[in-house]
């Protein structure tokens, strides 16, 4: 069954809420930190919630999440998340299994959404990683939706 959301019907207040609590904040960890349980809780159905950040060229690396254990180190060549941050673009997979190099830090994952965030001069900071049980869980409406709250929060952050 196609189960695809749109996470301003489901949590109307949800992206209003995170907006409050990260007001002023310019610390991306602790915006990371915040939006990963603010997302993780609200939204039945994502079962991973988190960030990869890059910590040197060509290198992602676990930054705050919600969820079993992530993997800790992800090169840009590999999985959806290196995906994101070579192509600095949103990666909507509905099926993981069909998306070549998929990394299944869970086998039970079956749809991701993966969002590039940037700092105040437009660089990489890293990625936001959706992961569901479910296939075909995300919805472009979600991916826009969360990617202009992303540009917004990090708009003040510097690393
Ligand atoms: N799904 C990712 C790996 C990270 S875990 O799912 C938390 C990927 O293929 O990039």
């Amino acid at each position: 069954m196609i189960m695809t959301q749109d996470i301003s019907i489901i949590c109307p207040d949800l992206i209003a809420r995170i907006f409050a609590l990260c007001e002023g904040e310019d610390d991306s960890i602790a915006i990371m930190a915040t939006v990963s349980a603010e997302l993780f809780y609200a939204i039945d159905g994502y079962n991973w919630v988190g960030f990869y950040r890059v910590v040197a060229p060509d290198l992602l690396k676990i930054g705050p999440y919600q969820g079993g254990h992530g993997c800790l180190v992800i090169p840009f060549d590999r999985g959806v998340c290196g995906a994101a941050a070579r192509q600095q673009a949103i990666q909507l997979v509905d099926d993981v299994d069909r998306f070549e190099g998929h990394i299944a830090c869970s086998s039970s994952t079956k749809s991701e959404l993966v969002i590039p965030c940037f700092n105040q001069v437009g660089e990489l900071l890293g990625v936001l990683d959706i992961d569901s049980d479910q296939p075909h869980f995300f919805a472009w409406q979600d991916a826009d939706h969360l990617d202009q709250m992303l540009r917004q929060l990090f708009q003040n952050t510097a690393s």
